[in-house]
């Protein structure tokens, strides 16, 4: 007599992995739409370099629920005198379209990010 382990036996570690795999993706994706933006040459995870960290303006817009849209269209036309006197330049669409700059945004404004 085979042992018939019900399907839903399984499913907990099927669950698991995905979380697992689902995870990493998309943290990856905007770190590397960062790269392409250019992003990491003035921004960095949590020491300011140019611009402040990802982790100090993530702190400064929580909460905000248009955040999102309202940082998109900053760093899509530029942006000067929210952290101090040195601008940030506006980000060609030819680098980062709509999509990938809010991607990104979203990205870096989560905590963990
Ligand atoms: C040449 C350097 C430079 C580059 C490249 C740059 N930034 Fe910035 N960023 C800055 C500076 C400087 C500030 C602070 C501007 C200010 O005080 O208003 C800033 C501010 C920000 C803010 C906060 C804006 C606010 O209103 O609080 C966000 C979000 C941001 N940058 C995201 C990005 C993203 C995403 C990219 C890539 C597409 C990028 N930055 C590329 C220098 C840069």
């Amino acid at each position: 007599m085979p042992i018939h382990l019900p399907l839903f036996a399984w499913m907990p570690a099927a669950a698991v992995l995905s979380l697992l795999l689902s995870a990493g993706a998309p943290v990856h994706a905007s770190q590397q739409l960062a790269e392409k933006g250019g992003c990491n040459v003035c921004h960095a995870p949590d020491k300011k370099l140019l611009g402040p960290s990802w982790r100090d303006i993530a702190v400064k817009y929580q909460g905000q629920a248009n955040a999102v849209t309202l940082l998109s269209q900053r760093v899509r036309k530029g942006s000067q005198g929210v952290w101090g006197p040195v601008p940030m330049p506006p980000t060609d669409a030819r680098k980062l379209n709509d999509a990938d700059v809010k991607a990104v945004v979203a990205w870096l404004l989560k905590p963990s990010g």
